[in-house]
């Protein structure tokens, strides 16, 4: 599903965040992606949805080769992969429903099958009952709900989460995880990155210990114990 051989990043200004990683990441897994501040967490998954693009290696994400891939492929590769923040990133002046909708809508697909389909994803994760009102009036953990909503509504093979629940309480971090862990069990690939230990150590799946541009640790699920 994903696969690096020898990747390495190096931004603009001569930062290298990402140093000679390789790492596979199959179908169906679910990946922590942990370490301090500055570590590369989120460069690492930048580079997987072509946010940002490798300087050296190889890169296989969903099928496509990631380093020879055309411009106009990109909107198909980001069709298979969801993308959540820990800011939600909603557009504000659009309802719940018409958040969700939207992403169907760039992509071309019927108002019949969106209509269907928005109110399913909308219903997956708890919220059917808000369509029709706006950002502002959800709480930090409905608003996320609604931005993995969005993330998964065209179903990708992949959903990568920057730091999910950085902006919630415990409570809501937890409704957040039991999400991810439903969407994870119907098929979807999740690679996560974030600073809780706890959620971390007691949802238990790989861990991929990030630090200095390298990976220091890749901890397989069902391993014990993990100082984050
Ligand atoms: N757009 C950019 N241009 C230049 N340097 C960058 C850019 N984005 C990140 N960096 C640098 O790359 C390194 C890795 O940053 P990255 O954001 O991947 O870390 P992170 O592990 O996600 O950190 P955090 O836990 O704080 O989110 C850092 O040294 C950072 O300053
Ligand atoms: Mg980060």
């Amino acid at each position: 599903m994903i696969e690096m051989q020898d990747v390495m990043k190096k931004y603009g200004n001569g930062t290298t965040a990402i140093r000679n990683i390789t790492v596979k990441i199959d179908q169906g897994e679910f990946v922590y992606v942990v370490g301090p501040s500055g570590a590369g967490k989120s460069t690492f998954i930048k580079l997987m949805y072509r946010e940002e693009k490798a300087t050296k290696g190889q890169l296989n994400v969903a099928g496509f080769d990631l380093m020879n891939i055309k411009n106009r492929d990109i909107p198909l590769l980001r069709r298979e992969i969801g993308v959540v923040f820990q800011d939600y990133k909603l557009l504000p002046k659009k309802t719940i429903y018409e958040n969700v909708a939207y992403a169907m809508q760039v992509i071309g697909r019927k108002p019949r099958d969106i209509k269907k389909r928005v109110m399913e994803v909308l219903d997956l994760v708890g919220l059917k009952h808000k369509v029709r009102v706006f950002p502002t009036e959800l709480s930090g953990g409905e608003q996320q709900r609604v931005a993995i909503a969005r993330a998964i509504v065209n179903t990708p093979k992949v959903l990568i989460a920057d730091e999910p629940t950085g902006n919630l309480d415990p409570e809501n971090s937890w409704e957040i995880m039991k999400l991810l862990d439903k969407i994870n069990t119907q098929g979807t690939t999740v690679v996560m990155a974030t600073h809780n230990a706890q959620i971390v150590n007691t949802i238990r799946h790989r861990v991929i210990a990030v630090e200095n541009g390298r990976i220091i640790r890749d901890q397989v699920e069902g391993e014990y114990g993990y100082d984050v």
